[in-house]
């Protein structure tokens, strides 16, 4: 489902970014340790080679406020009037981590609530938190990705465990006009029932996985919602300078962006460094590859993810500059 476009004057801006990573990383070697697997193996099906996992230290919620601080560094926090977190692996069933990450970041009595949609959960939290804009309840949200998916797979399951790792990505998103670079275009989203069985799982430690049929449904699902997403902006698909795609595995990002026509050197990815953190994966290889100078100011970028449910999404926006300068002006101009 592709959505309508904002009011005059209510487009969501993307105008800064944050990402966090728990300090502990285990290599495929340390895997092999525990597992009847092989580095080979790991490497040549998945394009994962070591991944963040975090403590018992370090929460879903704690991931979630260090990305989000890292994205608030160079904006007043206080503009921030509304905060979407996407999450499957929340610390408590019952509150929300929202409410307890807006509380850490100084952000007490703004609404807050969490989004739950698998992998694809950041696109969700991006197309609400863009609504609360267009809906004028909102100038300025911050959006954040935050999972723990390493503790997701029962730790002797070699099919699911090399797969996931923890970590947090945030962006805040502020009212602006259609034509500005940033802005998002319509937001691709859409989810499949029928699949509900294909990754599931009833607690930590109980991930079930139908591999070869989600590798599948992802390629077909990511290539379509990417074409609606392009389509909806006016671009063809030989426009796009960056595919961000959700780091399930690097064979599944490298076919979707063979069906779409993209060149792979078009193509942004950080799996082999932390495998899939669900929600998380792309506004931190958004974080990484702004740091790193992949992507940059005009890049026609691409955003797409897949995940449990099964959900999908796709968005398209023109990579805006993110220099403190700019930023600061946006934040003064919300308040
Ligand atoms: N080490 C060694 N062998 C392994 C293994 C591991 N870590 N994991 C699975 N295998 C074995 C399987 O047991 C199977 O053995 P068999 O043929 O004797 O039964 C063989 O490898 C092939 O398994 P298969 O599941 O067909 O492999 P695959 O090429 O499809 O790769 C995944 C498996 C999970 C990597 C792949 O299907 C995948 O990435 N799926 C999508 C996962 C995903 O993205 N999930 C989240 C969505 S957001």
């Amino acid at each position: 489902m592709t959505a309508a476009p904002p009011p005059a004057g209510r487009a969501a801006v993307v105008c800064t970014i944050g990402a966090a990573l728990p300090p502990r990383t285990v290599s495929n070697a340390d895997l092999t340790a525990r597992l009847d697997t092989t580095d080979d193996w790991i490497r040549s099906r998945t394009g994962i080679i070591r991944r963040h996992v975090a403590g018992a230290d370090l929460s879903t919620t704690d991931l979630a406020v260090q990305a989000a601080t890292q994205a608030l560094a160079d904006v007043e926090p206080t503009t921030v009037k509304a905060l979407v977190v996407a999450t499957t692996t929340p610390d408590r069933c019952c509150p929300a981590t929202a409410p307890a990450v807006a509380t850490r970041l100084g952000l007490t009595g703004i609404p807050a609530f969490d989004v739950a949609a698998g992998c694809t959960g950041f696109l969700y939290a991006l197309a609400t938190a863009a609504g609360l804009i267009a809906a004028g309840t909102a100038r300025t949200a911050l959006v954040v990705g935050a999972d723990r998916l390493a503790t997701l797979p029962a730790p002797g399951d070699r099919t699911t465990v090399p797969l996931f790792g923890d970590g947090a990505g945030a962006v805040v998103l502020r009212c602006g006009s259609a034509d500005e670079a940033g802005v998002l275009g319509p937001v691709v989203l859409g989810s499949d029932g029928t699949g509900a069985d294909l990754i599931r799982a009833s607690r930590p430690g109980a991930l079930h996985m139908d591999g070869a049929d989600v590798f599948r449904h992802a390629i077909d699902r990511m290539s379509t919602a990417s074409r609606q997403a392009a389509t909806a902006v006016g671009w063809d698909l030989t426009d796009v300078d960056r595919l961000v795609p959700h780091q399930a595995n690097s064979r599944i990002t490298s076919f979707v962006a063979r069906q779409l026509g993209i060149p792979d050197g078009h193509r942004l990815g950080n799996i082999a460094e932390v495998g899939n953190t669900g929600a998380a994966s792309i506004p931190l290889l958004l974080a990484q590859a702004v740091a790193d100078g992949r992507l940059g100011p005009g890049h026609r970028t691409l955003l797409t993810a897949f995940g449990a449910g099964l959900t999908w999404g796709a968005v398209a926006l023109t990579w805006p500059d993110l220099s403190p300068t700019r930023l600061l002006k946006g934040a003064e101009r919300d308040r």
